[in-house]
């Protein structure tokens, strides 16, 4: 994007030059100070009922006398805070989308200071607003020419819009790379393209990317990786991407992604309907790749390392069977009860491997289960933790970004779901409670770690008419690293 924070009152507006000036009300009434035919317009549409000083309400208008921008857009605001003001901004900009506006500048009018949280919300919105997928799809529409050419503000407020607009950038960033991976179909974006794309971002930003192959899986021991992998002929990747950021003995945070990049469920197949989507089944890695990259961007002085089990879960005559028995990096084995029930298969092993790493803390993000989405629809993603101090800085992390999660339990009885005759664990629980016996497996491989589990099964991708990956939770986790290198 190419802001320019432009420094003028209220008073300057008219005078703005831009294709649109998206005027931010946060006022119960005509700001004071605005330019008259901005005031005045403002003033009758109010009177006349087509203007409301609350939430949400938006008015257009073309070739405002007075006027330099062609396109006025007013919004409310209502209080200001993240919700609204996104909300605001969105309904803006889809009233401009297929406009010819590509100029756009934005400012807030009537009573409030810009805060740099506001201008953050700015850079995603309108990145959100003006994302478009095409790398399967070149006929898809021409992409909106709309771009944020600048923010009119006060001179004292200057350094917290730009700082804000920087970190919302490097957000909106990340999240589109994750979108862009995600959204690739399962025959473009393999475990091999997800390796690829961890090594362009390294070489991009200066990560220390590292791939280890199946020979390198076996030697290490993880069978239960492994045995999810063995039924596809695609070859697994297990992704290693280091931003070192920090001073050289600063425990990393650790971000495990779960990397399926298509998920049939194995011999446990799937029922074929909305079974395409399976291939957001990355989501997880893709949130590991764009923090990585909004992290990098910003060159947060962190240690900050991510993990990819990346494979295909697939049936085949060598795929893992209902009943198998399999035994984890950790020594710990695993009835394989239903092959659909892989994510956890590829992330415990992983998060036993990740112990080497001392990490201060250790966060792995997955499209788990479906139960989860259940639970909690597709608003908030399910976050489990043992450990309260993390759960609330990732609650926090969440509400700042826009991007929130909500906690779930973690009680001790849940984990009698797993018992099994064979093996040290079954790796399902049955129907009820099915997001928590998963999370209760995951726990079983953290007991030396800081940990917790985010599941983005309901947030990772939107179905429907708007089908496609949403980038969560890159800005949750951006939010959290930050907040960790304060
Ligand atoms: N990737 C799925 C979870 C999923 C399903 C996410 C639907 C979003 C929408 C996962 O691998 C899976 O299949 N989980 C099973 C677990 C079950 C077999 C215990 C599920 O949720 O049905
Ligand atoms: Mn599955
Ligand atoms: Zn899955």
């Amino acid at each position: 994007m190419d802001f320019k924070t432009q420094v003028a009152g209220s008073a300057g507006l008219a005078g703005v030059a831009a294709d649109a000036l998206l005027v931010l009300v946060a006022s119960a009434a005509v700001p004071e100070g605005l330019d008259d035919p901005l005031a005045e317009m403002l003033a009758a549409a109010a009177k006349e009922g087509d203007f409301a000083f609350k939430a949400g309400q938006t008015l257009y208008a073309y070739r405002l006398a007075g006027v330099k921008s062609s396109r006025v857009v007013f919004a409310h605001v209502g209080d200001g805070t993240n919700k609204p003001l996104r909300k605001a901004i969105a309904a803006s900009l889809a009233l401009l989308k297929d406009s010819g506006a590509a100029r756009l500048a934005v400012t807030l009018a009537g009573a409030a200071e810009w805060t740099a949280a506001q201008a953050e919300t700015l850079a995603t919105a309108v990145a959100e607003a003006t994302y478009l997928y095409r790398a399967t799809k070149p006929s898809a529409a021409a992409p909106s020419k709309l771009v944020l050419t600048s923010v009119v503000c006060a001179k004292a407020e200057v350094a917290a819009v730009a700082a804000g607009l920087k970190r919302g950038e490097a957000i909106a960033a990340g999240t589109a790379l994750a979108r862009e991976c995600a959204n690739r179909p399962g025959n473009v974006c393999t475990p091999s393209y997800l390796a690829e794309q961890a090594q362009r971002l390294g070489k991009e930003h200066g990560l220390k990317v590292e791939i280890l192959e199946r020979k390198d899986c076996e030697k290490l021991g993880m069978g239960s990786f492994l045995a999810v992998a063995q039924g596809s002929e695609e070859p697994l990747k297990f992704i290693v991407a280091r931003w070192n950021g920090g001073a050289k003995g600063d425990a990393p945070i650790v971000l495990v992604g779960k990397g399926i990049t298509f998920d049939t469920g194995g011999i446990s197949i799937k029922p074929s309907g909305e079974m395409d989507e399976m291939k957001f089944d990355m989501g997880g890695a893709a949130s590991v790749l764009g923090t990585l990259k909004a992290v990098a961007l910003l060159k947060a002085k962190v240690n900050l390392i991510g993990v990819i089990p990346a494979c295909e879960n697939m049936p085949s005559g060598r795929a893992v069977k209902p009943g198998d028995v399999v035994t984890s990096l950790s020594g710990q084995t695993i009835e394989v009860l239903n092959t659909d029930a892989e994510g956890r298969l590829i992330l415990c092993d992983a998060l036993t491997y990740v112990e080497r790493f001392k990490p201060a803390v250790t966060v792995d993000i997955a499209t788990l289960t479906g139960a989860c989405v259940i639970a909690l629809g597709h608003h908030r993603s399910g976050l489990f933790s043992p450990d309260d101090a993390l759960a609330a800085e990732l609650l926090t992390a969440g509400e700042q970004a826009g991007d929130p999660a909500w906690r779930m339990p973690l009680d001790e009885e849940y984990d009698e779901a797993l018992k099994s005759n064979f093996a040290d664990m079954g790796n399902v629980g049955g129907r009820a409670g099915g997001a928590v016996t998963a999370a209760k497996f995951l726990q079983r491989y953290t007991a030396k770690q800081r940990w917790a589990h985010l599941d983005i099964a309901g947030t990772a991708w939107k179905s429907g008419a708007a089908k496609g990956a949403t980038g969560r939770p890159v800005p949750l986790l951006t939010h959290f690293v930050l907040a960790r290198t304060k």
